[in-house]
């Protein structure tokens, strides 16, 4: 089986054949987790699909369910009854434990609102900490407690590079992304050591969807993020591709890591081309002689 990615033709390895996967958060085709969906089953993969009732309502999770011969399951991620249910119910139609979970879920009512993160609302702040982060413990236990995931199991949530530095605009969002790596570090060694379950966060770049688009000065930070890594940025295909290998047993000793999917940016300082796009601001800045602009909230 061949799948069309840009300029490359990727061969099916059949990495996750006969594995059973359960994937968070695929809203339409933009999300990454839609991506890692179909990558999965490209690689022998069953799963089921969830998300909350409302997206899955506004969104085209059925489709993808349809396409992929599926079934969603609405679940609300910080609802552990509705997790529960989930993974009773995914083992029920996959016939069998499951191998493999993908958290793919990011949600901040403070950036929706744009709330400054000196003003912030501490309720939003709560449920940006649930949704985002909290949500992964929650999962972890429930899988634990009904012992739903086999031996060598494989579960990975996404993450962000400002859980370690600051990004102007990623707000609340930060304190989330770094509570969210926190679990997989504090969880992966319990369930490491009592199932072999590996747990690890992958931390991609910026990559144009929904939740992406939310974030304040989106489109720069794209261009940035792009000049910056010698690689470029990592597409949501190619973060596919990652979490393929992490959910195969070709990986099964990585446990309780942060691993960069980001072309490089990470270990950047500054590059050539950013350097470059800089300058070029800075004649335009002198060009003009404007006075500074002054932005309390900058
Ligand atoms: N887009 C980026 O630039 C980027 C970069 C690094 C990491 N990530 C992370 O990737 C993950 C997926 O985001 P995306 O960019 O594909 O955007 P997306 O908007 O397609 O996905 C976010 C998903 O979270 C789901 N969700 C929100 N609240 C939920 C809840 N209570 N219960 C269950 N699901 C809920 C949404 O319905 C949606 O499907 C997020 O964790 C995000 O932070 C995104």
């Amino acid at each position: 089986m061949h799948h069309k990615n840009s300029e490359k033709t990727f061969m099916s390895y059949q990495l996750l054949k006969g594995k059973r996967g359960i994937v968070f958060g695929a809203l339409n085709s933009e999300s990454i987790a839609w991506k890692i969906a179909e990558r999965a089953v490209e690689e022998g993969a069953t799963l089921t699909l969830t998300n909350t009732l409302v997206a899955m309502r506004m969104g085209e999770t059925q489709n993808l369910a349809d396409k992929l011969n599926t079934i969603t399951i609405p679940a609300d991620a910080t609802n552990v009854d509705d997790l529960n249910n989930l993974f009773i119910q995914s083992m029920d139609f996959l016939g069998g434990k499951i191998d493999f979970v993908l958290h793919s879920i990011g949600m901040s009512p403070n950036v929706r609102k744009e709330r400054h993160y000196s003003d912030l609302d501490y309720n939003y702040l709560n449920k940006t900490l649930d949704v985002s982060a909290i949500s992964f413990h929650k999962m972890l236990q429930t899988a634990r407690k009904l012992d739903a995931i086999n031996e060598w199991g494989s579960v990975v949530a996404l993450s962000y590079v400002a859980a370690q530095r600051t990004f102007y605009g990623y707000n609340d969002m930060a304190d989330a992304k770094a509570l969210l790596e926190s679990v997989a570090r504090s969880f992966g060694y319990i369930y490491g050591r009592e199932r072999r379950v590996r747990v690890n966060t992958v931390s991609q770049s910026p990559t144009l969807t929904t939740a992406g688009s939310g974030i304040k000065g989106f489109d720069r930070l794209l261009d940035f993020a792009e000049r910056m890594s010698p690689l470029g940025n990592a597409s949501a295909e190619e973060c596919a591709d990652y979490c393929i290998t992490l959910f195969s047993d070709l990986t099964r000793k990585v446990t309780m890591q942060n691993l960069f999917n980001d072309g490089g940016f990470s270990n950047m300082g500054m590059s050539l081309r950013a350097l470059q796009q800089y300058e070029k601001g800075l004649q335009i800045n002198s060009d003009k002689d404007t006075p500074p602009q002054k932005h309390i909230f900058d």
